[in-house]
C-alpha cells in the first residue's frame, strides 16, 4: 500500500482522497480552506454526492484518511502527490485560471528534499504539465528527482465514487524525456483497478492533457448536436426524443448523451470547451476548434428558447406566476454552477414574472447564487397558483409527478418540460397543455 497526498479537497480532490483510502492507501488530503477541512474531518462532505459520505467516514474511522492545511506535512508524509485543485474560467476571458494549480507547485516543490512524483489530475490547458515539471525541478531542493506526470480525471458528479473506483479507463501521461518512476508508482496506486481489467493508457504529457479536453469537447458537441436537431424538429413538427432513440440504435452513434433539452451546464463542460478554444488559439490552431463556439452558442440558445416557451405559455411574463422545478445543473447533484435551470429562472424573473423555485438538493446553493428568486419548500408549494410549470432538471421526483398531483394546485394547467423527461400523453389526457423542447 502507498502513502499519498491529495492537494486540493474540492469535488475532485475530496473524492479522490476518500477513494484512494478506500483502496487501502494512507492518504493525507491538503487544502488551504480551513472550513472545508473542518467539515471533511468531521466526516461531512461539503457537497451532495451519493455514497461519498460513507466512504469518507469509513476511512476517517480506520485512520487511513486524514486532512491537513500544511504543505510541510504533505511533503514529509509521502512521495506521491495528486494535484486536484480547480481551474475555473478567468473573469472576462475564455482561458482557464491557472493560479490555484500554480500555487500548489509553488508551495509544495520548495519543500521536496527527496525524490517525488506529482500526478496532476486537474483539467488544464495542454502544455501545463511540461511547464509545471520544469518549474518544480527548478525550485525543489530534490531538483531533477521531482517528476510531474498527468493523470486526468473523468468523474461525473452524481457518480463520483463509482467513476473513481471503477473508471472506464486510466490515462497516464509521462514526461517523454524523463520517464522516471511515475508509471510504476501509478500502477501500484491503481493496482486494484488494473486487476479488474480497467484499460490503462500510457501517453506523453500533452496527449494526456488533450484526452481530457477532447473527451469533454466531444460530450458537449454531442449534446449540442441533438439540441441543434431539436431546433429543426421544432421548425418541422418532428419529435427529437423519438429521433434520438432511432439514431441511437446505431452503435456508432449511441443513445447516451443524446437527450435534447435546455442544454449542458455545470462546473466542467462550459468552461472546459472555452478553455480548449482559448488554448488552441494560443497554439495557432484556433481554426480547428471554431466549431466549439457554435456548440456553445447552440447550448446558450436553448436557454433563451425555454424563456420564450414560458412566455408563450403565459401570454406575457409580466406579472405571471412561474413554477420552476429544478435548479441544479443535473439531477442527483446540488451543483448550480452555470446551471441552465437557474439561468432560465433568473431571466424569467428579470422579465417581470414571479418565479417560485424548488429543487430537492440545490436550495442552499441556489439561494447563495440567486438570492432574489423566491424559493419553495417543496414542488407543490412552488406550483401553487402557477400560470405555468417549468421542469428544468430531471430529478426522479419530478419524473414521477402525475397530473393529479398538481390538479387544483396550479392556476393554469400548463407545463413546459425543459428536459423532455415526462410523458406528454399523461398530461394531455388530463387536460394539460404540454410543451417539450423539439417535440410537437
Ligand atoms: C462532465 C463529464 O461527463 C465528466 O466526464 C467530466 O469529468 C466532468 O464533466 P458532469 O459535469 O458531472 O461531468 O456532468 P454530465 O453528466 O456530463 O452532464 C453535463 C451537463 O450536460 C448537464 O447539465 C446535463 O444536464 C447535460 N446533458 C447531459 C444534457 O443536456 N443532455 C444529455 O444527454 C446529457
Amino acid at each position: 500500500m502507498s502513502r499519498i497526498t491529495v492537494l486540493g479537497t474540492g469535488y475532485l480532490g475530496a473524492t479522490h482522497a476518500a477513494c484512494m483510502a478506500e483502496l487501502g492507501h494512507e492518504v493525507l488530503g491538503v487544502d488551504v480552506d480551513p472550513s472545508k477541512l473542518a467539515r471533511l474531518e468531521a466526516g461531512e462532505v461539503p457537497f451532495y454526492e451519493p455514497g461519498l459520505e460513507e466512504v469518507l467516514q469509513r476511512n476517517l474511522a480506520s485512520g487511513r484518511l486524514r486532512f491537513s492545511s500544511s504543505y510541510e506535512e504533505a511533503a514529509k508524509f509521502a512521495d506521491i502527490h495528486f494535484l486536484g485543485v480547480g481551474t475555473p474560467q478567468k473573469k472576462g476571458e475564455f482561458a482557464a485560471d491557472m493560479r490555484y494549480v500554480d500555487s500548489v507547485i509553488e508551495s509544495l516543490a520548495p519543500l521536496l528534499t527527496e525524490p517525488a512524483v506529482i500526478f496532476g489530475k486537474s483539467t488544464v490547458p495542454v502544455g501545463t504539465a511540461e511547464r509545471l515539471g520544469a518549474r518544480a525541478r527548478e525550485i525543489a531542493p530534490a531538483g531533477d528527482g521531482v517528476e510531474v506526470a498527468w493523470n486526468p480525471e473523468f468523474l461525473r458528479e452524481g457518480f463520483a465514487v463509482k467513476d473513481t473506483l471503477h473508471p472506464d479507463r486510466l490515462v497516464l501521461g509521462v514526461d517523454r524525456d524523463r520517464p522516471g518512476r511515475a508509471e510504476a508508482l501509478a500502477r501500484e496506486v491503481y493496482a486494484q483497478l488494473l486487476d479488474e481489467g480497467i484499460p490503462f493508457v500510457r501517453t506523453d504529457l500533452a496527449t494526456a492533457e488533450l484526452v481530457k479536453a477532447s473527451a469533454n469537447a466531444f460530450l458537449a458537441t454531442k449534446i449540442s448536436f441533438i439540441n441543434a436537431i431539436s431546433e429543426v424538429c421544432e421548425a418541422s413538427g418532428a419529435d427529437v426524443t423519438v429521433l434520438a432513440d432511432a439514431i441511437g440504435h446505431d452503435e456508432r452513434i449511441g443513445r447516451r448523451f443524446l437527450n435534447a433539452g435546455i442544454g449542458f451546464g455545470g462546473g466542467c463542460l462550459p468552461k472546459d470547451i472555452r478553455a480548449f478554444m482559448a488554448r488552441a488559439g494560443e497554439l495557432g490552431a484556433d481554426q480547428a476548434l471554431t466549431f466549439l463556439r457554435e456548440v456553445d452558442n447552440i447550448n446558450m440558445r436553448r436557454r433563451t428558447r425555454m424563456v420564450e416557451l414560458a412566455r408563450e405559455a403565459c401570454g406575457s411574463l409580466l406579472g405571471a406566476r412561474v413554477a420552476i422545478l429544478g435548479a441544479a445543473f443535473k439531477p442527483d447533484s446540488d451543483d448550480v454552477r452555470d446551471s441552465p435551470a437557474l439561468n432560465v429562472a433568473g431571466q424569467i424573473q428579470l422579465q417581470g414574472a414571479t418565479v417560485n423555485v424548488y429543487d430537492p438538493k440545490a436550495m442552499a446553493n441556489s439561494k447563495a447564487l440567486f438570492p432574489t428568486l423566491t424559493y419553495s419548500a417543496n414542488a407543490l408549494e412552488a406550483c401553487a397558483g402557477a400560470d405555468v410549470v417549468l421542469v428544468l432538471t430531471e430529478w426522479a421526483e419530478f419524473r414521477k409527478l402525475l397530473p393529479a398531483d398538481l390538479e387544483g394546485v396550479v392556476r393554469t394547467k400548463s407545463l413546459v418540460d425543459g428536459r423532455n423527461c415526462l410523458r406528454p400523453e399523461d398530461w394531455r389526457e388530463a387536460g394539460w397543455t404540454y410543451r417539450g423542447l423539439g417535440r410537437p
